[in-house]
């Protein structure tokens, strides 16, 4: 085991890394309010990777720290900015993001729909603690890089998630970024 990563804040990536993820648009398609507008984009402009992540995993056990770097490019689907898919720790376990580049939101909510958000921004540390589900969204033109860290039993759900979304969308309101009901989530039943 080696003790750390470097994180090259030009080319956006994190090494030693045990595990690296690319998502792209058409595995997103569903979690935008629009998923019409998301098979028009991806008509014209292909199947491009929304956001990327590079983790240190040290197993699924309790007692270590698993952490990692996201890379979120710029783009919209209709109104709605880019979006990570969000999840549920299953354990009752915080997260730790460290804004490293870009500009962004993130969207916290409880299982019983009580919703914070915060900005992320280098510089910022966002605190997300047990209970809430998590969703970063890149409100800038440029990548959104971050860091985090999470408890390495913490287990990831998503599910709850892909059904019902979250509470609240972020979207561009005169060039700007704009928080609003989620239609589709006030008419779920609770999960
Ligand atoms: O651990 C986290 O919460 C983040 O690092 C996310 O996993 C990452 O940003 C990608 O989001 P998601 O796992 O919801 O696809
Ligand atoms: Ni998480």
């Amino acid at each position: 085991m080696s003790f750390g990563s470097k994180i090259d804040a030009v080319k956006n990536l994190l090494e030693p890394f045990t595990n690296h993820k690319v998502v792209k648009l058409s595995s997103l398609r569903d979690y935008f309010s629009e998923p019409n507008e998301a098979d028009r984009v991806l008509k014209e402009r292909g199947d491009v990777v929304v956001y990327e992540y590079y983790e240190r995993i040290f197993g699924e056990g309790g007692g270590h720290i698993n952490f990692g770097l996201t890379v979120m490019y710029p783009g919209k689907i209709g109104r709605e900015y880019f979006l990570t898919r969000g999840h549920f720790h299953e354990k009752d376990a915080a997260e730790i993001y460290v804004g490293l580049k870009g500009v962004g939101y993130i969207l916290m909510q409880t299982r019983d729909g009580k919703v914070e958000a915060r900005v992320i921004e280098p510089d910022t540390v966002v605190y997300v603690p047990p209970g809430y589900g998590h969703r970063t969204i890149n409100t800038g033109t440029e990548p959104l890089v971050f860091f985090f860290a999470y408890p390495s039993d913490a287990g990831h759900d998503y599910e709850a998630v892909k059904e019902k979304g979250f509470a609240k969308l972020v979207v561009e309101e005169n060039g700007k970024p704009k928080l609003i009901d989620n239609p589709k989530y006030l008419m779920s039943p609770m999960v």
